[in-house]
């Protein structure tokens, strides 16, 4: 088989055989296929498109270019959670506790993050002395005795997606469909769990900006998840603003803190609720989603999912007294208020810009190499549909450096106010299963 042909068969818009995408994912992670001839497919693939069945032998291709994870020595099913990416979104420290709040066993393997805030873990380490190494039997011992433990990836999964991944990114081929689906859900699939419920985001802040799009992003990944044997489910959200109040790491631990005090932060709580009712509706813990959303409710109420959170922290190190008393998480040395300049509706806000503001303070990388800076952060005061005065405070930049210009140059750039109130995004499109 020669590669130029798998290329011209998909630049002339045709279906690729099983054999074709094989060849290439095995070349091209042998090294055997160069990346300009990986370039020209994906490009290819860009404008031509993939029939879910080659979508779902290219991630099966891509699972099997490296190892898997397995997690059968942990009892019970094992549901993971995934977000196709957002600001402010934190719902992960919500939704692993309320989930293990019901005996569900959550093995939450996350990454460290490259671009606007940290990545899961980076955000728990703003939690002193909480670590995330651990050998793969205290991982197990973990799950299987509190229900819930998170680590950091190991192993060589979906290598192949790796490579992919950093060419796409320089080729202007990320925001393909069948691309993405493949990518995400090849990670996915390698690290083990038994079902897999997708947070997929729509708006100015995510990937895809159109409905119709996510849509057809969450279809094309639940069709593969059900296709290779993990019964998956999308929710498609919001992503129009951040999520919640609060973007940082620190920030963000505290917020998702005070909705496990049993807070009401509406849109992360409400959203953390859905995703976690479905998680354990595929886990077989309640017979319906409204049974299981009812529980749920109340164990945030009651403190059972917090209760759940601290012996997390506990298990892996960190200090309780932080979570107990959230004055103690890490802070910055200025807290620089950016207010309006005049007087409106706040009609958007723009939630890349925002992160990019929280990246410029230090809360994130932008190489990585780059160090977190886990108290710094952004705290919106303002959300869509909001009145405003000239004047009032749009957001507070907690900052260790006194002159923020570049961050409060982003944030007079991600907000927008208009005359006339707008209505209040929907938080929740659909569900797609
Ligand atoms: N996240 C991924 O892991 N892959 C993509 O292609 C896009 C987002």
């Amino acid at each position: 088989m020669r590669m130029v042909d798998v290329i011209q068969k998909k630049r002339n818009g045709n279906e690729l055989t099983k054999e074709e995408i094989n060849f290439f994912i095995e070349g091209y992670t042998k090294g055997e296929i160069p990346d300009y001839q990986a370039s020209a497919l994906m490009m290819a693939i860009y404008f031509n498109g993939m029939k879910s069945n080659e979508t779902a032998t290219l991630t099966q291709a891509m699972v099997e270019s490296g190892e898997t994870i397995d997690l059968t020595a942990i009892e019970g099913h094992k549901v993971d959670k995934h977000s196709t990416g957002g600001v402010g979104d934190k719902t992960t420290f919500i939704v692993g506790p309320l989930v293990a709040s019901v005996g569900v066993p959550v093995a939450k393997m996350s990454g460290r993050g490259l671009g606007h805030t940290g990545g899961t873990l980076d955000k728990l380490e703003s939690i002193k002395g909480f670590h995330i190494e651990m050998t793969k039997e205290e991982f197990v011992n973990n799950v299987n005795t509190h229900k819930l433990s998170v680590a950091g990836q190991t192993g060589n999964l979906a290598p192949a997606d790796k490579k992919l991944y950093a060419l796409r990114d320089v080729t202007a081929t990320v925001d393909s469909i069948p691309l993405i689906a493949g990518s995400i859900m090849s990670k996915k699939l390698a690290s083990g769990a038994d079902s897999i419920v997708l947070d997929v985001k729509t708006g100015s802040g995510a990937f895809m900006k159109k409905l119709e799009d996510s849509e057809s992003l969450a279809r094309e990944m639940v069709n593969i998840g059900n296709n290779l044997g993990r019964n998956t489910v999308a929710v498609i959200s919001d992503m129009n603003q951040p999520l919640g109040f609060e973007v940082g790491n620190a920030n963000e631990v505290r917020e998702a803190c005070q909705v496990l005090q049993g807070e009401n932060i509406e849109d992360l709580r409400l959203l953390s609720l859905e995703l976690a009712s479905h998680m354990t509706v595929l886990a077989g813990a309640f017979d319906d989603f409204d049974s299981a959303y009812k529980t749920l409710e109340q164990n945030l109420q009651n403190g059972k999912a917090f209760e759940s959170f601290r012996t997390l922290v506990k298990a892996q190190g960190g200090d309780v007294s932080v979570i107990d008393d959230l004055t103690k998480l890490p802070q910055s040395k200025y807290h620089i208020e950016v207010t309006a300049e005049q007087d409106g509706y706040v009609s958007e806000i723009d939630a890349e810009s925002i992160g990019v503001a929280a990246m410029y303070l230090g809360a994130g990388r932008a190489t990585k190499d780059d160090q977190i800076n886990h108290g710094v952060g952004i705290t919106l005061k303002k959300k869509v549909g909001d009145q405003v005065t000239k004047g009032e405070v749009l957001v507070v930049l907690h900052s260790d450096d006194e002159e923020p210009t570049n961050s409060i140059e982003k944030i007079n750039e991600a907000y927008s106010l208009s005359k006339e109130a707008r209505e209040k995004h929907q938080l929740i499109y659909k569900v797609i299963n």
